[in-house]
């Protein structure tokens, strides 16, 4: 058998092995092995966020076993637990929601295996129920989209705007902090009224769906702000908007949250206000927090991408400002 096929077979065997019960474990001796659980495909963030694990464990040559969970939580405790029966050498996973983790984290730790939480946390009274978190600054993207609403709610001389949000799946953490930050900028402004917030999970079907029930509610006159917690989202909302003729940059703000190239481009084309940049290329630092592990080095509890956000106040012509 060709070599580089040999590892990607015995992990798909022992995967496979241990969704039926009966696991082989992993001998000492063999390859770094790394069980990531994915969350889900619901967006190119997320494409772009599982792409770039893989890249990370092949150049650092870790072999991986990955289970995407399709936005099933149970489907990841599930995927936890047959990497635990494997006995790879880290996990690594980006839960879905922030609750609903400590006993299979437990489990984990009884197994000795080291976990690492990528782009969301959890929420437990017991923070050595993982090694590290690594991920966005989710309340800080929130304070940008915040700030940037005054901003141009000061360029536009605007006496009241009615702000309408499309938050992502509840219970996340980019869900709650995205929240929890813009609301702590924009609060104690009399100037801003948030009359609806509504959930659209990241997915951008949904977003068409909660932005059709909001027109449908209030009217195109019932509100000035669509604050949408990603992108996907944003771009089902600009389907709508530009079937029911409503001017989206001008006649509706747009804020949004990501990245993705379509976005980037339809900010370039005054169609979005401002995307607060959120970088899903983690897959380096875990690869290196993995390595440190193996090395027997201390590492960070906690680290964050560095991040800004792109707004129409900008030289939107900069190359760098290209989108995934
Ligand atoms: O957890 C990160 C968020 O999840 C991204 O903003 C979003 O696009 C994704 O689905």
């Amino acid at each position: 058998m060709k070599d580089k096929w040999r590892l990607p077979l015995i992990l798909l065997l022992a995967f496979l092995l241990t969704a039926c019960g009966a696991a082989p474990e992993k001998e000492s001796g063999d390859a770094v092995v790394v069980g990531f659980s994915q969350l889900g495909a619901e967006s190119s963030w997320r494409m772009a966020n599982t792409a770039s694990i893989e890249q990370a464990a092949a150049q650092y040559g870790f072999g991986l076993m990955m289970d995407n969970a399709n936005q099933k939580q149970e489907k990841q405790i599930a995927a936890i637990r047959s990497f635990i029966a494997y006995r790879v050498d880290v996990i690594v996973f980006s839960p879905i929601v922030e609750t609903g983790w400590d006993n299979v984290l437990r489990e984990a730790r009884q197994a000795g295996v080291p976990v690492i939480l990528v782009d969301r946390m959890i929420e437990t009274a017991d923070d050595s129920l993982y090694t590290a978190y690594i991920g966005a600054d989710f309340y800080a993207e929130g304070r940008r989209a915040g700030e940037y609403l005054i901003r141009k709610a000061d360029a536009l001389q605007a006496e009241h705007l009615n702000i309408v949000e499309v938050s992502g799946t509840i219970d996340s953490t980019p869900m709650r902090e995205r929240q929890r930050g813009f609301m702590d900028v924009i609060q104690d402004d009399p100037r801003f009224t948030v009359i609806a917030s509504v959930s659209g999970d990241f997915l951008r079907s949904k977003g068409e769906e909660v932005i059709t029930g909001l027109l449908e509610q209030y009217g195109a006159e019932g509100f000035d702000v669509i604050y949408s917690h990603n992108d996907s989202m944003t771009l089902g909302i600009l389907d709508v908007l530009d079937r029911q003729g409503i001017q989206p940059g001008t006649d509706m703000l747009l804020i949004s949250v990501d990245g993705e190239k379509e976005a980037v481009s339809a900010l370039k084309q005054g169609r979005i206000n401002c995307i607060v940049q959120c970088t899903p290329y983690l897959g380096g630092s875990v690869m290196s927090l993995v390595q440190a592990l193996k090395d027997g080095r201390p590492v960070p509890k906690v680290s964050h991408p560095v991040e800004s956000a792109y707004t129409d106040f900008d030289d939107l012509s900069d190359p760098a400002m290209e989108g995934f």
